[in-house]
């Protein structure tokens, strides 16, 4: 198999033994082996359901169906030792091209952990077309049809599907408590703006992380580089085998994992070059991460999601363009926007400074389109110094920045 990272050939040397597979500093790497700085991470080695077993928890996969066909799974997170009478439901909504593993891939420090021991029923979701959603009731995952949807799709189907699941099997605990990350937090928004009235029977809190609402502020070149060549892509390939590119184990997906974790070096010009087109600078990378972040990242998804979010960048969040055929599909040349103002569940968005993916200017422009009822638990701003777009999920001390701050908002609820 070609996701050959050195991390996984220094497994085969000692297969029978533990090995070191992250390390402090990139120059650890270099001597990985027999570094007593370096250790074995299962999160940079396994799925999620192994991650959450290794750490004690049990685990639980629940394979729910859309209406549309798409059969997803939700990961729930057991501690036994927790015995609550009320485990509230939490659902944690994962980005694009991250999966359910990203709120359990830092240990203790994991957000998914850290709701499960503070006595919450923990949801993780994964999006049609990530490696753990990626079953049909009739197509397979290698029919080219599969990977023909959008993010209205994922917000119509996957999240109606997963809030109407989480709410049947645990009815008696109150509403969902919702946290999103980028586009995890994009679907809900389109979801609640399409299905108010649903969203507020279902819904006790959205909590936002680094919203993707639209991005017309972004300092991400590589949205910017993505806007002028997706519809083109979207255009001429996706009834072709060029549709399954952005799919787990995909060429692409071999390739980028195959250079980033083949040495040391290119692990870090990886980094560099990852924060510099979309997600923005950090001051000490956590190179423990990497290993980690590329373990999970990038899981699947389909090109008309991604065409979807860079449109964003121009035109704001709207649903799908559909060109030419906007007029059979809407009514409207352009695809209408997102009313998101009718959402009434209350809304708390978190932002950084340093994230060039989603600016301060955009999620404030956000937050002003929301209404006065969504807009009672305010919103934050990080402002430590280079905390990026994805250092919501993998930063080096996102628990002691953000995760505490969640945890004391969200137990503040919990008997209301
Ligand atoms: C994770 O990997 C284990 C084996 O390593 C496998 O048994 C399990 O089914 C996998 N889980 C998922 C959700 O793919
Ligand atoms: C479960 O929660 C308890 C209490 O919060 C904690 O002590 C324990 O470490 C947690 N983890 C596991 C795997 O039980
Ligand atoms: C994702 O792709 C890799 C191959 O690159 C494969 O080893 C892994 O099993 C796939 N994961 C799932 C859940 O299908």
């Amino acid at each position: 198999m070609l996701r050959a990272s050195f991390v996984l050939l220094l497994l085969a040397y000692k297969s029978h033994c533990i090995v070191n597979n992250v390390c402090p500093t990139y120059e650890d790497y270099f001597t990985i082996r027999d570094n007593p700085r370096c250790w074995y991470d299962v999160a940079a080695d396994q799925n999620a359901t192994t991650i959450i077993i290794s750490y004690g928890y049990g685990v639980e996969s629940h394979k729910i169906v859309t209406s549309d066909g798409y059969i997803i799974t939700l990961f729930r997170i057991i501690n036994y030792s927790v015995s609550v009478e009320r485990k509230v439901p939490v659902l944690l909504q994962h980005g694009l091209l991250y999966s359910g593993a990203s709120f359990v891939g830092k240990g203790q420090n994991s957000l998914g952990f850290i709701l499960a021991d503070a006595g919450y029923d923990v949801w993780l979701g994964n999006m049609r077309g990530t490696q753990y959603s990626e079953e049909h009731v009739t197509l397979s995952r290698d029919d080219i049809k599969f990977w023909n949807f959008d993010v209205d799709d994922i917000s119509f189907y996957d999240v109606t599907a997963q809030l109407q699941y989480i709410t049947q099997v645990n009815p008696e605990n109150g509403k969902i408590i919702y946290v999103g990350h980028s586009i995890g937090a994009t679907i809900a928004l389109a979801y609640g703006a399409t299905f108010p009235q649903e969203a507020q029977n279902m819904v006790k809190l959205f909590i936002f992380l680094a919203p993707n609402a639209g991005t017309k502020n972004t300092k991400s070149l590589l949205l910017r580089i993505l806007l002028l060549v997706t519809e083109s892509i979207v255009k001429v390939f996706i009834n072709t085998e060029v549709a399954k590119y952005l799919s787990n184990g995909s060429v692409l997906d071999q390739v980028l994992r195959g250079i980033c974790l083949n040495d040391p070096i290119l692990m870090k010009t990886c980094v560099t070059f990852l924060n510099s087109i979309i997600l923005g600078p950090q001051r000490e990378t956590d190179a423990s991460a990497v290993p980690v972040f590329f373990n999970h990242v990038p899981s699947g998804t389909g090109w008309r999601v991604v065409k979807q979010i860079t449109d964003a960048t121009a035109i704001g969040l709207r649903a799908y363009d559909f060109g030419i055929y906007n007029l059979p599909q809407y009514g409207t040349l352009l695809p209408p926007l997102y009313d998101i103002s009718k959402i009434e569940v209350p809304i708390y968005i978190v932002h950084s400074r340093g994230d060039w993916c989603i600016t301060p200017k955009d999620s404030e422009l956000l937050y002003n389109r929301l209404s006065h009822r969504a807009k009672i638990f305010g919103k934050l701003e990080i402002t430590e110094k280079d905390f990026n777009h994805n250092d919501f999920i993998y930063g080096r001390n996102v628990k002691k920045i953000l995760y505490d701050k969640l945890l004391y908002l969200i137990n503040s609820l919990r008997y209301n």
